[in-house]
């Protein structure tokens, strides 16, 4: 599917979020970048869309995210000069740039480009369903807030009901919607759960 020189230049992606990634213990670890190349690869073949700048531009989407890196700006400046350094075409840095920078969903932006709404919709995805229960208590754990509580609004329950019950409705691809479908069921059944637990 790929040239020699792009199964190389992702080879080399990879190393470089790994190494960016490896000590994180806020649901945006090297996992979460995997998971999402690969639902956006998928997705992207099965859209007809570019599959090397979907590919290359999930495994980089968090880079630069202002809630995981202290200097934002640095790490987007740090990616520049490491994609110069694969001799990727202007082009194809320029793409990768663009869905990057406007990928977050709490930046609430809507890529222009097909392959930019594929890796939005993967990175959504494993927000969803039991991985993103599992994140999203590892994110909650992270930021120190509680699981759940009555009067306080900032709980990781609360962050279903805010944003991960809105997601499956975004979808950007058929694809997408399908997954997020029987995903957005299982949130629902474990809330379901976790209130009948709750009140024990
Ligand atoms: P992105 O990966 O696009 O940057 P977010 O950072 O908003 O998206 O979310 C990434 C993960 O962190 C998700 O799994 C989400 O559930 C979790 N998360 C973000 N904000 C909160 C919050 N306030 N409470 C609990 N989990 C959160
Ligand atoms: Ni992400």
């Amino acid at each position: 599917m790929f040239t020699i020189t792009e199964n190389n230049q992702l080879t080399r992606i990879k190393l470089y979020i790994e190494e960016l990634f490896r000590k994180d213990a806020s649901g945006h670890d090297f996992e979460h970048m995997k998971r999402v190349a690969k639902l956006a690869k998928e997705i992207a073949i099965d859209e007809g869309a570019d599959v090397f700048i979907t590919e290359a531009a999930a495994w980089l989407h968090d880079v630069g995210d202002y809630k995981l890196f202290d200097d934002p700006d640095r790490a987007l400046q740090e990616l520049s000069s490491f994609l110069q350094s694969l001799s990727l075409t202007d082009r194809e840095i320029n793409d990768i740039e663009n869905i990057i920078t406007k990928i977050s969903f709490s930046k609430g932006n809507i890529p222009e480009t097909l392959e930019g709404k594929i890796v939005q919709d993967a990175d959504r995805i494993d927000a969803i369903g039991a991985i993103g229960i599992a994140r999203t208590f590892a994110f909650g754990g992270a930021a120190g807030q509680l699981i759940y509580h009555e009067k306080n609004k900032n709980t990781s329950i609360q962050h279903f009901y805010d944003k991960l019950l809105t997601l499956a409705e975004l979808m950007h691809t058929e694809k997408g919607r399908e997954i997020a479908k029987e995903r957005h069921h299982f949130m629902e059944e474990f809330l379901e759960q976790f209130f009948t637990e709750w009140d024990v």
